[in-house]
């Protein structure tokens, strides 16, 4: 077997550019559960934005927002509206994943970079990935303090309980028209992933439309990003709408994963996070289809909580709506029992849903 030339231990945080910071980490912590954790801005010398940095058990997002109208962060807002900017991936060696990664042809975006302080320091760097999104490679395996060098703790006398979001289980890029290929290719070829599934626009279709979507996995499999692209349908695809509004490819959804859905979700629907809801006809044959489960029927049915099985097990899954103006980004709860899937069972029942929503904003 060859060696991994790219070891990944997971994912270090996600950072989203959105239009104010502050605001959006009052709406993650009071409806998703996260914790205040560090905060950057002009009180810790950092003239041009500031960052929010929130966490709950191993999920861990950054919230940044420019403090002028000119510049890179400014014009990602303005043109993609709040969106996710980077998925930082935890490393042993922050310039050696840079040197095989541009070796194998990915296109620089952080040369390997020093950030020092008292409690120690922390080597990052980074590639661009599709549309303006990046990976960072963060090693931070030489630092004590709080989430890096350039940072405070944030302390808030407002904590509202976490949810039980545990750790970031995949993210999922939506890629251009006949683009999915070139990212799994890129993927292979300068990440050393493997392609561990496959669903064509027969797979993954309704009356109105389709798409297509291949599941990239690192070596270990603690990190997988699923790429999806429009397929031809008689309507236009949610990938598409994506696409027309976040002006670019970039990442649709992150799904984080829980110990217990039931009280996960009862959580954030409680606090007022919004769900697709799937018909109510979907859970009156769904013991037949996937076999016994260890959850009642009626709080999945109640919730909209989705089910799916493949050979190893099966998982329990939920989809928020978008979580801004722009119908883009949204959140996936899942729970896996066994199953190592992502729910193709459901993906018809689901996509109708969505299309629904598409119908309403006009974009069918
Ligand atoms: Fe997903």
């Amino acid at each position: 077997m060859s060696t991994d030339f790219l070891p990944l231990m997971g994912t270090d945080y996600v950072e989203l550019y959105v239009g104010n910071a502050k605001q959006a980490a009052h709406f993650y912590k009071t409806a998703f559960g996260f914790q205040s954790y560090a905060y950057s801005g002009p009180e810790t010398g950092d003239k041009e934005k500031v960052s929010y940095v929130l966490i709950q058990n191993k999920v861990r997002l950054v919230l940044t927002t420019p403090l002028h109208p000119t510049g890179t962060i400014a014009e990602h807002v303005n043109k993609h509206g709040d969106g996710v900017k980077a998925v930082a991936l935890m490393v042993n060696d922050a310039a050696d994943a840079f040197a095989q990664t541009v070796k194998r042809g990915a296109k620089p975006y952080m040369e390997p970079t020093t950030r020092e302080d008292a409690d120690g320091k922390i080597v990052m760097s980074g590639i661009h990935i599709y549309g303006d999104t990046v990976h960072l490679f963060i090693e931070r395996k030489d630092y004590k303090g709080t989430f890096m060098p350039g940072f405070k703790v944030w302390e808030s006398h407002y904590n509202p309980a976490d949810v039980g979001l545990q750790y970031i289980d995949h993210c999922v890029g939506n890629v251009g028209w006949n683009q999915m290929n070139t990212w799994v290719s890129f993927y292979e070829d300068v990440m050393g992933f493997k392609n561990i599934l496959t669903f064509d626009d027969k797979q993954i279709s309704t009356e109105y439309s389709a798409l297509m979507s291949k599941v990239m996995s690192n070596g270990n499999g603690f990190v997988k990003f699923p790429i999806n692209e429009p397929a031809k349908g008689k309507k236009k695809s949610q990938v598409e709408e994506y696409l027309d509004f976040y002006k670019d490819a970039g990442v649709q959804h992150i799904a984080i994963a829980t110990q217990d859905i039931i009280t996960t979700v009862t959580a954030l629907s409680e606090r007022g996070v919004e769900f697709l809801k799937v018909p109510n006809t979907y859970y009156d044959q769904l013991l037949d289809r996937i076999g016994p489960i260890d959850e009642d029927l009626e709080p999945l049915r109640k919730l909209g909580i989705l089910v799916d099985r493949d050979d190893e097990g099966y998982l329990l899954q939920i989809f928020t709506k978008p979580v801004e103006d722009r119908p883009t980004l949204f959140f996936e709860i899942i729970q896996r029992k066994g199953a190592k899937s992502f729910g193709a069972g459901n993906f018809k029942a689901l996509f109708e849903a969505l299309e629904r929503e598409q119908e309403l904003r006009g974009n069918l």
